[in-house]
């Protein structure tokens, strides 16, 4: 017999919801700022704690653990037990991880301002908050794994795989990646040095995009599209070859970031040819997620959550095209360094993470609270806002990183540098300021789907 919605778990859900939206506000407020900042650094103020080098970390672990990881926990707890029919295994280890996670992201914000860091790209945080991120997210995956073997159904749905396979893979990245000796409470050194440790930080650093941007989110994607759209997944054979494909080719794309580096070429080179095969896996995956819609395309036009998961599918499919181009030697010799970079890596955030995750947690508002979202209108402006904020965002990277890239290598015909770098970052300005007002149009759109939710709940409280 399946459990009824009385027997689930949902008020730690309904706080997971809640507190992922909050911080998609915060954490692209801060994006809003840093980018403001590169394009009129008088907003550094002089003041450390708030220069770029010192808010920069700040943004990054705001909307990748505080947003991402409330959203991954939140729709992760809550699909694990539609799809298995019972309730978590512990509703207080539940609450256990709610509160760890938010303790870890106040001791982010406290120390990282401060300069405490391990200077480790979507690693700064020094050792004690290491370890307290180390049980934290076990207690999160003790209770995922636990709730699976107590299910009521005979099948374990895909998008528990994709959870499953964040969690196992995060878990000895960030054991492997964080292995550290400490100096002092807030000092520690890395036990890797040199070429390896380089190799070991992208290993993480990749895969920290592979298993917990990519992987988990996918998992979202294939709960939320099938349910929002009231139509099994397009091909679950696709979804079972889409989730080995990742789990075996993703591991061993960490090399494209240090192409030209010390590091042996071939392992650059595997990098590479590893990274254009990801290619098949996943546009497999979107098209199967975009597919799932077909004989039903007449949803997208009233209903705009469908809208949100179905737009993160295309940035998903093309970031997923854009990463391995760049991955190439002769491309990356020219994107490296510069903002073509920073905006892939918008790309996959703003329209694929962010997107996706925005579309769940809109479905979630309606389920938890049993209720519609109290404007439809502003869940449509949200979207548009987020694309056209994404797009501007993006485009302005992508003019800015090639110019910036070609600015570099350009030389006359006496061998000499045609620009100097200060001319090239002089060449920035404008396409910074316009990535800031892209930012702040996305951003725009956070505010209001947070003030959508906030309506949405009061509403549903008050006629309970
Ligand atoms: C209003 C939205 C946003 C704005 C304005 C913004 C702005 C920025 C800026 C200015 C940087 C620094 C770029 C540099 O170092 O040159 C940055 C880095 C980054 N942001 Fe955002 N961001 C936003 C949203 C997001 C979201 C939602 C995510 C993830 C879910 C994200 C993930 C990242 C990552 C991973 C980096 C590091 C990129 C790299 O190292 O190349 N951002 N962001
Ligand atoms: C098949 C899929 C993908 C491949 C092969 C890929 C490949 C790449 C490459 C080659 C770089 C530049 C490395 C460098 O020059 O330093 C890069 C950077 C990055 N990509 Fe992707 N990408 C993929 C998908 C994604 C997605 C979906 C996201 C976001 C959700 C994403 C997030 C990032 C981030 C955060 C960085 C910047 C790392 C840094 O320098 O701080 N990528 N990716």
């Amino acid at each position: 017999m399946k459990a009824t919605s009385e027997n689930y778990d949902l008020n730690i859900i309904r706080w997971f919801t809640i507190m992922a939206v909050v911080y998609l506000v915060v954490g692209t407020l801060v994006g809003v700022y840093v980018a403001s900042e590169l394009a009129w650094p008088v907003l550094n103020m002089d003041l450390a704690e708030i220069s770029f080098g010192r808010l920069r970390p700040l943004h990054t672990n705001a909307v990748i653990f505080a947003f991402g990881g409330c959203a991954l926990f939140g729709t992760g707890l809550y699909s694990v037990q539609r799809t298995g029919g019972v309730s978590l295994w512990s509703n207080k280890m539940a609450w256990f991880t709610f509160w760890g996670w938010n303790l870890i992201i106040v001791s982010a914000v406290i120390t990282l301002p401060l300069g405490i860091t391990q200077s480790r790209e979507y690693a700064e945080l020094e050792w004690p908050i290491d370890l307290a991120v180390a049980v934290v997210w076990l207690s999160f995956g003790i209770n995922f794994i636990m709730t699976i073997a107590r299910r009521k159904t005979s099948h374990i749905y895909v998008s528990n795989w994709f959870f499953l396979g964040m969690f196992i893979m995060i878990t000895y990245l960030h054991v492997v990646n964080s292995l550290a000796i400490p100096v002092s409470m807030f000092k520690s050194y890395s036990v890797f040095s040199g070429v390896q440790d380089a190799m070991i930080q992208w290993w993480w650093g990749h895969n920290a995009v592979g298993f917990y941007l990519t992987a988990g989110f996918l998992g979202i994607m294939y709960y939320f599209v099938p349910k929002q759209a009231g139509r099994p997944i397009f091909s679950y054979r696709l979804s079972v070859l889409h989730f080995w494909a990742l789990m075996f080719g993703y591991v061993w794309l960490g090399a494209h970031h240090l192409q030209y580096t010390a590091l042996p070429d071939w392992t650059g080179s595997l990098g590479a040819a590893v990274s254009i095969a990801m290619i098949i896996p996943s546009w497999g995956g979107a098209i199967n997620g975009m597919m799932t819609l077909s004989g039903a395309w007449d949803k997208l036009r009233n209903d705009y959550i469908l809208r949100f998961l179905v737009i993160s599918l295309a940035f998903y499919a093309m970031s997923t095209f854009e990463g391995p181009v760049m991955s190439v030697k002769t491309v990356n010799a020219l994107s490296h360094y510069t903002d073509w970079t920073v905006g892939h890596v918008h790309s996959g955030t703003l329209g694929w993470v962010a997107m996706v995750a925005a579309g769940a947690l809109y479905h979630l508002v309606e389920k938890l609270w049993n209720t519609r979202m109290y404007s439809a209108s502003l869940v449509n402006l949200h979207f548009w806002l987020a694309t056209i904020g994404a797009v501007v965002y993006i485009t302005a990277m992508w003019v800015s990183g090639i110019m910036q890239g070609l600015m570099w290598r350009a030389y006359d015909e006496f061998g000499t540098l045609t620009y100097t770098f200060a001319e090239s970052v002089a060449a920035m300005h404008p396409y910074y300021a316009m990535r800031a007002i892209g930012g702040m149009i996305y951003w725009l759109g956070g505010a209001i789907m947070l003030y959508n939710v906030v309506m949405t709940i009061r509403n549903a409280n008050r006629n309970a």
